[in-house]
């Protein structure tokens, strides 16, 4: 599998973000996206936008498409041979880096003003997950992860909880977006889950529950139907913090079987 690690963009540890554009990296242009595409969600949050519906039960705003393309011209500048699979439009079908990205996870939040959605932004190489990075502006919570390197929040390793019980673990759920004609809902797993787990948390975000799960902040999340924007980051991040990513038979899942 070719390498990750190329260089260009210096670390700042006390931010946790790449500040001086020196050489470039895979990772180093992931963050710079992620938090370009972050600053734009912060700046525009509270002003009117535009909005429409998007497929069912789905809704795209004009930030979601603005931080799309910002995200991609900043990664097709460093790499413009890479395909782009995003939820806002793919590019390009055949070079072995595919970079995958939500530019906003949590968008009925956003168009709400409810603090809770972020950037993803993941890199497949050859069909594996490589590296994953997820910025979250509001708390200003830079996650990311690189195979065999770890998992961080702004600069420091995180690790998955330890928590044995699922008595005493708190769980996040997302519901796929079909649920109320679907008799695939969740909504069986959800009564079970509420019942024998400590409590259930539904925040809106699959991307940055999966970086709390990898903070050890939730034990555990579990949805249906998901999209490969929704895991591909997220999915590495837990990994790389000690935990597992699997389909409900326990086997291991890659992005494009979901
Ligand atoms: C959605 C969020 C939500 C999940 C949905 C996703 P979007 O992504 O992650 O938590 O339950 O299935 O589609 O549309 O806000 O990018
Ligand atoms: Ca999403
Ligand atoms: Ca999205």
């Amino acid at each position: 599998m070719p390498s990750c690690s190329g260089l260009i963009f210096q670390l700042d540890h006390s931010l946790g973000y790449f500040k001086r554009a020196k050489m470039k990296t895979f990772l180093g242009v992931a963050i710079y996206a992620a938090k370009e595409a972050g600053e734009i969600q912060k700046e525009r949050l509270f002003h009117e936008m535009e909005m429409e519906p998007k497929g069912e039960g789905d809704l795209v705003t004009e930030v979601d498409r603005v931080c799309d393309e910002r995200i991609k011209e900043i990664i097709h500048t460093h790499f413009p041979d890479h395909d782009i699979l995003s939820e806002e439009g793919s590019i390009g079908d055949g070079s072995p880096y595919k970079w995958i990205i939500d530019p906003l996870d949590g968008t009925l939040n956003y168009a709400h003003a409810y603090p809770f959605f972020c950037v993803s932004i993941g890199l497949e190489i050859e069909g594996e997950v490589a590296l994953g990075v997820i910025y979250d502006p509001i708390r200003d919570e830079l996650f990311w992860a690189e195979k065999g390197k770890g998992s961080h929040l702004n600069g420091k390793e995180i690790r998955v909880s330890k928590t044995e019980e699922l008595k005493r673990a708190l769980i996040a759920v997302g519901f796929p977006k079909d649920y109320r004609r679907s008799p695939v809902d969740n909504f069986d797993h959800f009564r079970n889950m509420m019942v024998d787990s400590q409590a259930v948390r539904r925040d809106g975000s699959m991307a940055l529950d999966l970086c709390y799960v990898a903070a050890g902040r939730l034990d555990g999340f579990w949805g249906l139907k998901l999209d490969p924007w929704d895991i591909a980051a997220g999915k590495i991040l837990v990994e790389e913090a000690g935990g597992t990513v699997t389909d409900f038979d326990n086997k291991p899942i890659g992005t494009s079987s979901l």
